[in-house]
């Protein structure tokens, strides 16, 4: 098959651009080294996130396709870019935690490092404006986000991942903390997962040191941000047993 042409702009967000192309079911998902935190207030750049964020996202979702997790990656176009499935996207963020750090426990008082007695997902409204506001999967439904089935399979990929993730980064010396992803319809109506998965949407910490290998360096200031992007690009790309 040929390979589709770039064509316009269609979207463009915080850390990341959508293009359209010549073939109207195949978009181009293009990583930018911006990098915003708390509802964009800081705002900065990240040295090469945007290559660390393709590399880490193309061959995460290659992995995941290899355990049947369908998403929307079709292949790598170039440093920064990627070929992707056209999805309509639903606009959720689902977040999946295993141990408690973050909002978990500025919103509950739970103790800061706490492996959680089992996984924890939660769904945000994908809304900056009202500041991706929590909600249960009441909402979804009546809000008309997803239906009753897609909703079932958003959860069971969502564990799914969890599953096959956590182990393929312990397995590189890696915690899987908590992480966020986002979900969309294929034009076959099938759930497919979106977006990326990156040190931007995950959270990592070194098994030895607990040491963070992910953008809270950069929320909360704690320098070597490039260089712990670095680190993980070469650990999710090695090869072990
Ligand atoms: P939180 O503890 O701040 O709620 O974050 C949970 C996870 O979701 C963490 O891995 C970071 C990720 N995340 C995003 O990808 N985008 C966001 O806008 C936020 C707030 C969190
Ligand atoms: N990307 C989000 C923002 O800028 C927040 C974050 O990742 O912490 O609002």
């Amino acid at each position: 098959m040929k390979e589709a042409k770039k064509k316009n702009k269609l979207y463009e967000g915080k850390a990341k651009i959508v293009y359209e192309t010549d073939n109207e079911d195949i978009y181009i998902q293009e990583f930018k080294d911006d990098a915003t935190a708390g509802d964009g207030a800081k705002k900065g750049k990240i040295k090469s996130k945007g290559i660390v964020n393709n590399q880490v996202s193309g061959h995460l979702f290659t992995y995941l396709e290899s355990y049947h997790v369908p998403t929307h990656f079709i292949k790598t176009l170039s440093d920064r870019a990627m070929f992707i499935k056209k999805l309509e996207m639903i606009p959720i963020e689902v977040v999946m935690r295993n141990i408690a750090t973050g909002s978990l426990v500025k919103r509950y008082g739970v103790e800061e490092g706490k492996e959680l007695e089992q996984p924890i997902l939660e769904y945000y409204l994908k809304d900056d404006a009202k500041h991706d506001p929590m909600i249960n999967e009441d909402h979804i439904l009546s809000f008309g986000h997803a239906d009753a089935e897609e909703l079932k399979q958003i959860q069971r990929l969502t564990k799914k991942i969890n599953a096959v993730l956590k182990s393929f980064f312990y397995r590189r010396n890696m915690l899987l903390v908590d992480f966020k992803l986002e979900y969309g319809r294929y034009k076959n109506g099938k759930i497919c997962l979106g977006d990326e998965i990156s040190p931007d949407t995950c959270r990592f910490w070194d098994v030895e040191t607990n040491e963070k290998l992910d953008k809270d360096r950069f929320r909360q200031d704690l320098g070597k941000v490039e260089e712990a992007y670095q680190e993980v690009l070469k650990r999710v790309l090695k090869t072990v047993n």
